[in-house]
């Protein structure tokens, strides 16, 4: 009896016990969030905060060194607030890892106020979920390998076209403006179907409006750089419109067409269940803005620092020279390149993705915070955006030794290999670059033209470059050049 008065009274005070002793816990577990601090950092001057001191930095190719400063300031999460927004700055390859795997809910694929305006609301950088997927697999079916091995000799012939238009007949060419003239060519050519004349000279100088207003302050003022790019976008449109218009008489009246280009192909895309098109026209609008935007900058870069490093580096010159002159020796003169050439072209590839390495030309990307999020110790608030730079990675020494070295063949020297997403140039996850097969191609084809052809010389000893947001070599990177061969043709 005693013992049931005591466990009577005994209960009541061991749960209230229990209740104190989890009670904090509790607290704990369900106010975790309020635990958790806004990055370190300073948000700087409203609407301005730290987007000048980076613009600057980025101008006068201090970048990188800009990002190293916060990281050893901060470590490797720190907010700042740059073109009108708060943002986190993200580095390492988990941090690389998360952006590219978290939920489309938590963090969105949506760019700062004056990239989007400029590219349009419907291009693929824009989208999410079930409409991503869908725009992108339209892209894909297009810029996929399978599809691209049938537009190896038709990239072989514009490049060639390039170097008899461009190259021959001078003894000093300046390599960056050549290598955009390269690339907005073939992608007028192979994915517009836009021939040579007035309208591609018109696009070449509206693009490069377009793209300057990209990391400027929003700021729609008549005196503007972002209001010259809203303009440009505008007669941009129209062309590409235009260009819509006229494919679809033509589709009409002749049904396939066999030489298809990109925009063909999207005009073309029907969904099997309604018939209807899978893309509307300003999904076609935004895309090839897109596709231009991320297809001409880039690869012209890339092709500039490769032909930059091999005009330095002796060694790797002559190594790729050998790679391809024996891809030549088993061609007839003349004889266009094929898929199976380019497979060949091993060493070659190496050279370009060490240089991507080095030289990423997409320097930063940005995604904005749909909800709270929580990554470590840190909550990254709703309405800010995360940005995070590729080539903090591949200069950071614990993942790749002597990260300035250029050295082509360090990952097969390497003791430890790379922990994945270390290697950024093209993005990574459901977001990564689908236009990588299509770069690859056109820098091997070039590569393979221009080393058979020519020796070069780089006629400057000090070639600066800065970056807008892209790199741009101030003086074109200019170069001595010598035909090798009585004829050009390879
Ligand atoms: C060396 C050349 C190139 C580099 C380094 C490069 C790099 C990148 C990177 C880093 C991204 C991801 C950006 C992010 O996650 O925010 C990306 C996306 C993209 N790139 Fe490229 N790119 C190259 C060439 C091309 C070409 C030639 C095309 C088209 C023909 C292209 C089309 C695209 C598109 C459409 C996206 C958006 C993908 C999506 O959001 O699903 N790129 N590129």
């Amino acid at each position: 009896m005693t013992e049931l008065v005591c466990a009577s009274i005994m209960e009541p005070a061991i749960s209230i016990t229990i209740l104190l002793l989890f009670l904090p816990l509790l607290f704990l577990l369900t106010y975790r969030r309020s635990f958790k601090r806004i990055p370190p950092g300073s948000l700087g001057i409203p609407i301005i905060g730290q987007s000048f001191s980076i613009l600057r930095a980025m101008r006068t190719n201090k970048g990188e060194e800009w990002f190293q400063e916060r990281v050893r300031k901060y470590g490797p999460i720190s907010k700042l607030n740059l073109f009108g927004t708060p943002t986190v700055f993200l580095h390492g390859p988990a941090a690389n890892k998360f952006i590219y795997t978290c939920s489309e809910e938590l963090l969105a694929n949506k760019q700062p106020a004056s990239v989007r305006r400029i590219m349009g609301e419907r291009n693929l950088l824009e989208l999410s979920g079930d409409d991503h997927r869908r725009v992108r697999a339209a892209l894909v079916s297009f810029l996929k390998p399978e599809t691209l091995k049938q537009y190896v000799g038709r990239m072989h012939e514009e490049i060639r076209l390039h170097l008899h238009n461009h190259w021959y007949g001078n003894n000093e060419i300046k390599v960056m403006p050549l290598m955009k003239m390269l690339t907005f060519d073939v992608i007028c050519s192979l994915l517009f179907g836009i021939e040579r004349g007035p309208k591609r000279d018109t696009l070449v100088k509206l693009f490069e409006d377009a793209i300057e207003g990209m990391v400027s302050l929003p700021i729609n003022l008549p005196f503007t750089t972002f209001n010259r790019s809203l303009k440009a976008r505008e007669k941009i449109k129209s062309i590409i419109i235009e260009l819509i218009h006229d494919k679809r008489k033509k589709l009409e009246k002749i049904g396939i067409c066999s030489n298809e280009d990109l925009i063909m192909s999207l005009i073309r895309m029907k969904d099997q269940s309604s018939d209807s098109s899978v893309l509307s026209d300003e999904d076609i609008v935004d895309n090839i803005f897109l596709v231009m935007l991320a297809g001409y900058e880039t690869t012209s870069i890339l092709l500039t620092f490769v032909i930059k490093l091999l005009a330095e580096d002796q060694t790797v010159y002559n190594h790729v020279l050998k790679e391809q002159e024996e891809i030549s020796k088993g061609k007839a003169l003349g004889e266009l390149l094929t898929w199976d050439d380019l497979a060949k072209m091993k060493y070659t590839w190496k050279v370009a993705t060490e240089s991507l390495r080095m030289n990423p030309p997409v320097f930063f990307s940005f995604r904005t915070v749909l909800q709270d999020i929580e990554y470590g110790e840190y909550i990254i608030p709703k309405g800010w955006q995360v940005i995070w730079a590729p080539c903090m990675t591949h200069m950071d020494e614990n993942i790749y030794p002597e990260p300035s070295k250029f050295d082509p063949l360090r990952l097969e020297s390497q003791a430890t290999k790379p922990p994945p997403y270390s290697f950024m140039a093209f993005g990574g996850g459901p977001r990564m670059c689908p236009g990588n097969e299509f770069a690859r191609i056109e820098t091997l084809t070039m590569i393979h033209n221009l080393i058979n052809a020519y020796t070069w010389k780089l006629s400057l000893k000090d070639n600066f470059f800065g970056r807008n947001p892209v790199p741009v070599f101030i003086q074109g990177l200019p170069m001595q050049i010598e035909l090798k061969k009585s004829s050009y043709e390879m």
